[in-house]
């Protein structure tokens, strides 16, 4: 029986040198280690032994067994070290390769011209306040001394939401809500969108203002001359000419319109398209704060005095970069944009 059982182990162990892969080596239990293996009938045969070689046959025969399970076991650990080595191999990471590359975005030209003049008023002291663009006629409107009947309305053609509401066509209401809410001092800008039935080469129905006011003790004409012409040039170029002229709006009085000298000839050419060869380019309105204004808002005009202005995004971002178009703003078109 022993030699049985050692020529059994030899002939496992030749076979399982042969062994390349897990399937076969499965086989290869089942052979020798399954119901019906051969150890299994040399167990039966136990029984039929003297019996004092029966214990030392046992014993045999279960440390066969045991070798042959752990032999199988390293095998298998053995085959799939080597098979997992092998698909290691074909996902190998080439470190050597170039990485994909995720575009970035940048900032729209309308935001960093928007961003410019922010910085420029927060360094002269001024607060960024915002307003909605859903606004009611009283704030749009009749605050700015603009009643029902006035034919100011008639230059700002209004989206009409429903009832009181209109979409805002100017930021000037921000004014109105500023002061309703707090007291002077006052230096703020109002950055946002505003809305006219309006589109053509230099209108979109949807554009951008920036408003600003200062109210105080004793702010004069000076003080505006002052800070938009500080403004003005430090937007454009400390030698841009500024020149102040007079003009309406209904809530502000005196008012002006304000040009700088065109950054396109540099005022130098009789026949430029842009400002129209007068050398000057309209870049925003502006006022001493009229004291119908403050009686609406509950400032006594005899104590405070004030300047606004406000000024369209769009038009110095197409004078900046040299844009004659300013439905390019809103097209989306990723050759436009990434130019800058
Ligand atoms: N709200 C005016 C406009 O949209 C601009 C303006 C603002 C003029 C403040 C004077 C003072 O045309």
């Amino acid at each position: 029986m022993i030699d049985r059982l050692t020529s059994l182990l030899g002939e496992f162990k030749s076979e399982l040198e042969g062994v390349t892969d897990s399937d076969a080596l499965e086989a290869l239990r089942v052979k020798y280690l399954g119901r019906k293996a051969p150890v299994n009938s040399l167990i039966k045969e136990i029984g039929s032994l003297p019996p004092e070689e029966r214990g030392s046959a046992g014993q045999n025969i279960n440390k066969a067994k045991k070798d042959m399970e752990s032999a199988l076991k390293e095998a298998l650990y053995a085959l799939e070290s080597a098979e997992g080595a092998g698909n290691a191999d074909a996902e190998r990471i080439d470190v050597t390769l170039p990485g994909r590359r995720t575009p970035a975005g940048k900032p729209h030209p309308v935001t960093r011209v928007m961003d410019e003049i922010e910085d420029i008023f927060l360094a002269l002291g001024f607060d960024i306040a915002e307003g909605p663009e859903v606004e009611d006629d009283y704030h749009n409107f009749c605050a700015l001394n603009i009643p029902k009947d006035h034919p100011a309305r008639d230059m700002q053609d209004t989206f009409y939401v429903e009832g009181d509401l209109l979409l805002r066509t100017h930021t000037s209401p921000v004014q109105i809500r500023v002061m309703e809410n707090t007291t002077p001092p006052l230096r703020v800008i109002a950055p946002g969108a505003v809305y006219r039935r309006d589109s053509d080469l230099t209108h979109t129905p949807m554009f951008h203002q920036v408003e600003g006011f200062m109210v105080d003790k004793d702010v004069t004409f000076a003080d505006l001359k002052g800070v938009l012409t500080l403004f003005l040039q430090r937007l454009f170029g400390d030698d841009t000419p500024v020149r102040f002229r007079p003009s309406f709006f209904p809530f502000t009085e005196p008012s002006a319109e304000v040009d700088i000298g065109c950054v396109i000839c540099n005022s130098n050419s009789t026949t430029c398209r842009v400002c129209k060869g007068t050398g000057w380019l309209e870049i925003l309105g502006a006022g001493m704060i009229d004291p119908a204004v403050f009686r609406h808002v509950g400032f006594d005009p005899e104590e405070f005095t004030g300047f606004a202005f406000g000024l369209g995004i769009e038009r110095i971002a197409m004078l900046k970069f040299g844009i004659d178009d300013i439905r390019l703003f809103y097209e989306n078109d990723l050759d436009f944009l990434r130019q800058f």
